[in-house]
């Protein structure tokens, strides 16, 4: 029997606590920040999740000295001798993750030679880079794509740029800040990304020696400098995380209490999670609070609502929220605008007996870039419905975990597999599920 199963009894509510640390989403580019420095960088409350070990990986192979610190989740980080890593050592992380594109810009400051191998991450939609690679050529790099992987470099240096994003990617704008923080000259973005993760990202950019401007109207104005420091941080903490042991409590009927997430980068998730029906209650307590959520008994009510960027609703807290919306009693309707193919899990729910079905128009909300484009991107969730245990297979990270929910939420033995992958993202997951009361076993 493969290691990579997780036995689930389900059928009980989830109680307890968990704890949340650094945001993966940010702990991962701020590992990639460390390399634009000149001395040493420190941070805190790092997670031990899949995606930092890799990030670690990559950041040893280019010379960067990585340790663990005194304190738990503590990591230091020394990139004074950054060097050129070789092809082949580079491609053993080859389709293990999307942060590699980010070391373009700081290795190209640092080497003026960058190599990156195949991009990972979860199978969403393409997930394509046009964006990453137009901005850095505009800026002055020279992109060869070859089949082992991009090789970049800067004959010219780097210069700063006036460049709009035709979508305010996340990635794309952390690319061009820490490309641009080094560039020579001022560099202009508009329709950049603005969410909670990028802020933190520009924190420690500024820590760093940075001078960055957040305007209204999503531009960010990066005046270049030619030499940035170590930061030392402690990172926001992981709202996708906490929201999805937050839609856990809620489908489960349960009371989940989540140590250290924050009200101020979920106040789109709460008025949700309160229209539905769920309950919570919010300790600002700096050192110890965290948000409490629980099913108050009774019926949930059903929701319209659309995935988009910062402030709107994230498309990460999606999946696991639709498992939470199958015990709702009416129709729930939720329109994905982020990514075109994200409701490929549904299908797993539906065989546990919910039922959701697909649909390709922007249905709920305003048209997106994906309406007539043949996407089934918009899913009507009829509730409330009795799930029933099942085989499932995992096929990326936050759907993994909302099966996992709709496990625990059914009544019997489902078997998970390809539970590992839950890993990258979520640090401990099986033991913080013991705590909770569920029953899992390999
Ligand atoms: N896009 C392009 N061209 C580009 C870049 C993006 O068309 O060059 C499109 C994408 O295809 C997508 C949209 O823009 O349709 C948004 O993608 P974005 O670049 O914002 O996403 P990302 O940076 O690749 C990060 C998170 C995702 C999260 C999104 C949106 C990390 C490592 N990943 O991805 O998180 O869903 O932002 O908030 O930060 C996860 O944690 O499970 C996860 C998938």
């Amino acid at each position: 029997m493969s290691d990579d199963v997780l036995i689930v009894s389900g059928g009980s509510p989830l109680k307890g606590e968990v704890r949340v640390r650094g945001a993966k989403n940010l702990v991962s580019k701020a590992m990639v920040a460390t390399v634009l420095g000149e001395s040493p960088s420190r941070m805190y409350d790092v997670p031990r999740i899949r995606d930092v070990e890799i990030v670690r990986g990559l950041l040893e192979l280019h010379g960067v000295k990585v340790t663990n610190g005194d304190l738990d989740g503590e990591l230091r980080f020394d990139p004074s001798n950054v060097e050129r890593a070789g092809i082949d050592e580079i491609n053993v992380h080859a389709g293990s993750s999307r942060i590699p594109i980010l070391l373009c810009g700081p290795l190209l400051h640092r080497l003026g030679h960058a190599f990156i191998p195949d991009l990972g991450g979860c199978h969403i939609g393409p997930r394509p880079i046009d964006y990453h690679l137009e901005a850095l050529r505009r800026f002055g790099a020279v992109v060869d794509k070859t089949p082992e992987g991009l090789h970049l470099s800067a004959p010219d240096g780097l210069h700063g740029i006036k460049y709009e994003l035709d979508y305010p990617s996340v990635g794309a704008t952390e690319q061009i800040l820490l490309t641009a923080v080094r560039a020579e000259g001022v560099t202009e973005l508009s329709n950049a990304a603005v969410e909670p993760e990028i802020i933190d990202l520009i924190c420690i950019l500024q820590k760093m020696g940075a001078i960055i401007k957040v305007h209204t109207n999503r531009v960010i104005e990066i005046q270049g400098v030619p030499r940035l420091g170590g930061f030392s941080h402690r990172p926001i903490p992981d709202r996708i995380e906490a929201a999805s042991w937050a839609s856990a409590a809620l489908a489960t009927r349960g009371d989940i209490t989540v140590k250290g997430a924050r009200q101020a980068d979920m106040t789109t998730y709460l008025n949700v999670f309160r229209s539905i029906g769920g309950e919570f209650e919010i300790d600002d307590n700096p050192v110890d609070g965290g948000i409490r959520f629980w099913h108050p008994g009774g019926d949930l009510r059903p929701v319209a609502l659309e995935t988009d960027v910062h402030p709107g609703f994230m498309t990460d807290w999606q999946q696991p929220l639709v498992v939470a919306l199958t015990q709702a009693n009416g129709l729930s309707v939720v329109h994905e605008t982020v990514y075109e193919k994200r409701f490929g899990y549904t299908s797993a729910l539906n065989q546990m007996g919910a039922h959701i079905q697909v649909f390709q128009d922007c249905l709920g909300g305003t048209p997106c870039r994906f309406g007539r484009m043949g996407f089934r991107h918009s899913a009507v969730i009829a509730g409330p419905a009795k799930l029933h245990a099942t085989d499932l297979v995992i096929p990326d990270l936050r759907a993994g975990f909302s099966h996992l929910i709709a496990a625990l939420a059914a009544e019997g033995t489902s078997r998970v597999h390809g539970v590992d992958l839950i890993n990258r993202g979520y640090e401990d997951f099986e033991a913080k599920l013991a705590g909770l009361g569920a029953t899992v076993s390999r």
